[in-house]
C-alpha cells in the first residue's frame, strides 16, 4: 500500500523541466521492473493510458503491446488519431482491433441505456481477453491509474463500500496472472498532461476532453442505429471544429452532441425532409457531481446550427439543452 502514497515531499509537476525528470526516473523504474519481459496495455486514445503508452514506448520500445479495440462507438478520426500517433510516428507494437460490428450487432434494438452499458463494457473485455489470449509470453499488465483514482478507492474501502476497481480492461483470463506496471499512479490530471507534452504527445490528445467509456453508444440515444451513429459522429465532429476555431474548446469542460431516436418534420431543398434534431451539451463542472451551462455566443450556436443542417444528412433541427446537473445528468443516458 506505501507505494500507493503520494509522498508529502514529492514536488506537483508543473514545468517541462520537472516533467523530464519524472520521465528520466520512470522509464529507468520501469526498466528495473519489467527487465527483458513483454508488457500488455489497452489503449484508448484517453489521456491516461495515451501517456503511460508513450512513457512505456520511450522506456522499453517494442516489449510494449498495446492494443486498441475500436468499438464503433469513438469520435470521428479517434481510432485513427492513436494508429497515426502510435502506430506510425511513435513506431509502437500496435494492434488495433476493428470490433465495430460486433458491437453494433449487440447493442441493435437495445434501448435502455443500463442494458448498452452492460453490453458495450462486458463486450470489450471480451474483445481484449481475446486478443491478450493471442500474443505470448506477457507478464505484465500497464495501466493509466492516476492519484485521484487511488484516492478514490482508499475512500470506498474506508467508508465500508466496495472498492471500486479501477482496471480499465477488468477481468483477464486467470492464466493470465500479471504484475501491474502503473507508472503515473501518483500523479494528478494536470500532471499527467504536463508528462504527455513533455513526451512530445499531441495538445489535443493531452488535452482530450473528458469521454465516456461507452463513447457514443450514450449518446445514440436508444437503440443505435447506424445511420443515426454516423449522423451524430459528423455533427460532433462539427461542434468539437467550431469550438476549436473560437477558443471554447479550451475553456469548456465537456461539449458534445446527442441525438435522440425520434425525427420532426422539416424542409430541405424545398421538399419535406424528415430528420433527427442534434442535442448540444456543452458544461463546466470540477468534478462532473454537479455541473453548470456554458454561455455561448450566440453567433458561434448559428455557425454551427447552420453547418449541421447543412452538412450532416438525416438532421434537420439543431436544439440547446440549457439543462444543469442537477436536475439533467451530463449525458442523456
Ligand atoms: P453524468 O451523465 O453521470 O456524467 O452526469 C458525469 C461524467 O461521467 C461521464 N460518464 C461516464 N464515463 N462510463 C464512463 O467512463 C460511463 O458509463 C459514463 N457515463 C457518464 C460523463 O461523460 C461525464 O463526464
Amino acid at each position: 500500500m506505501s507505494n500507493n502514497v503520494r509522498p508529502d515531499s514529492m514536488q506537483r509537476i508543473t514545468t517541462r523541466e520537472l516533467a523530464d525528470a519524472f520521465i528520466a526516473e520512470q522509464v529507468a523504474a520501469v526498466r528495473a521492473q519489467v527487465g527483458d519481459k513483454k508488457v500488455l496495455l489497452a489503449l484508448s486514445g484517453g489521456v491516461d493510458s495515451s501517456v503511460v503508452a508513450a512513457l512505456l514506448i520511450k522506456a522499453i520500445g517494442k516489449q510494449l503491446v498495446c492494443v486498441h479495440v475500436n468499438h464503433g462507438l469513438m469520435r470521428k478520426g479517434e481510432s485513427e488519431d492513436v494508429i497515426k500517433v502510435f502506430g506510425q510516428e511513435l513506431d509502437a507494437n500496435l494492434v488495433y482491433v476493428d470490433a465495430t460490428d460486433r458491437f453494433l450487432d449487440l447493442l441493435a434494438g437495445v434501448s435502455d441505456p443500463e442494458k448498452k452499458r452492460k453490453i458495450i463494457g462486458g463486450e470489450f473485455i471480451k474483445v481484449f481477453d481475446e486478443e491478450a489470449a493471442k500474443l505470448e509470453g506477457i507478464d505484465f499488465l500497464a495501466q493509466g491509474t492516476i492519484y485521484p483514482d487511488i484516492l478514490e478507492s482508499i475512500k470506498a474501502a474506508e467508508s465500508g463500500k466496495p472498492v471500486k476497481s479501477h482496471h480499465n480492461v477488468g477481468g483477464l483470463p486467470d492464466e493470465m496472472a500479471m504484475e501491474l506496471v502503473e507508472p503515473v499512479k501518483l500523479l494528478y490530471k494536470d500532471e499527467v498532461r504536463v508528462v504527455g507534452e513533455a513526451l512530445g504527445l499531441p495538445h489535443a490528445m493531452v488535452y482530450r476532453q473528458p469521454f465516456p467509456g461507452p463513447g457514443l453508444g450514450v449518446r445514440c440515444l436508444g437503440a443505435i442505429t447506424r445511420d443515426r451513429l454516423h449522423a451524430l459522429r459528423e455533427a460532433d465532429a462539427i461542434l468539437r471544429e467550431e469550438f476549436d476555431k473560437c477558443g471554447l474548446a479550451e475553456s469548456v469542460w465537456q461539449y458534445f452532441i446527442s441525438v435522440p431516436d425520434m425525427k420532426s418534420v422539416g424542409v430541405r431543398n424545398e421538399k419535406r425532409y424528415e430528420g433527427w434534431p442534434a442535442i448540444i451539451r456543452a458544461v463546466n463542472t470540477k468534478d462532473a457531481m454537479t455541473a453548470t451551462i456554458e454561455e455561448i455566443p450566440y453567433a458561434v450556436l448559428h455557425r454551427i446550427t447552420q453547418r449541421i443542417t447543412a452538412e450532416v444528412e438525416g438532421i434537420n433541427r439543431v436544439l440547446y439543452d440549457l439543462t444543469p446537473k442537477p436536475t439533467g445528468t451530463i449525458e442523456w443516458e
